[in-house]
């Protein structure tokens, strides 16, 4: 058999996010070589036409080594909830629309539903639930308590780390530039005015 590519090329090119700060695809590409498996020392020593190939991947996750088995069809966000419980981390949508499943790979914020779990082999992955030091809040998450940020709450994880990668990049953004930052995460509860408040009063906390 010979080398196959699992990645962005083909599942997804017609998923764009619609904000800058959060591409909906994660850009990485898992090579297998099926033909010669000692050439992937992480690939699962078995591959049937009819299964397919089962893969090992290692990724970091909250500074985590994390070991699995998965099926190269499964997406990232299935991988963090169901495999390792990871369940802060949410499916709004499943079609790169929402934000809710927002996660940060290599200091980068993709959306988790766009991207596969073989995708992030060998990155380092934080989720909502390793954004701050153990027992604490984040300055983000703070701000979000302070200032009533959240209705129902679905789209919080999605939103906290988005405002954590917007503030990394521009510590002092306007209220205009916040908005324009968020743009690709929706509330479905409509709690914009208060999650624009949160993220303007983290980034004073922030720079104080
Ligand atoms: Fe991923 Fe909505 S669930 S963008
Ligand atoms: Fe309910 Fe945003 S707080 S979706």
């Amino acid at each position: 058999m010979a080398t196959e590519i699992i990645g962005p090329a083909w599942e997804f090119r017609n998923y764009r996010s619609n904000s800058e700060s959060v591409d909906g695809a994660c850009g990485r590409v898992y090579t297998l070589d099926t033909s010669r498996p000692e050439a992937n020392p992480r690939l699962a020593n078995h591959y049937s036409p009819r299964k397919g190939a089962i893969l090992n991947i290692q990724v970091t996750v909250n500074g985590k080594v994390q070991e699995r088995e998965v099926d190269p069809r499964r997406l990232l966000v299935h991988f963090l909830r169901d495999d390792l419980g990871l369940t802060g981390t949410k499916i709004g949508c499943d079609t790169s629309q929402c934000g809710a499943c927002v996660v940060k790979m290599d200091g980068k914020t993709v959306k988790s539903c766009t991207c596969l779990a073989v995708q992030a082999n060998g990155s380092d992955v934080t989720t909502i639930e390793g954004i701050a030091p153990e027992g604490g809040l984040d300055p983000v998450q703070e701000a979000f308590w302070d200032n009533h940020g959240l209705q129902c709450g679905f789209c919080t994880a999605g939103m906290i780390i988005t405002v954590d990668e917007l503030l990394r990049k521009n510590p002092n953004p306007s209220e205009d530039e916040v908005r324009e930052g968020l743009k690709g995460n929706i509330c479905r509860c409509t709690g914009y005015q208060n999650i624009v408040k949160a993220t303007l009063a983290a980034a004073e906390a922030k720079r104080s």
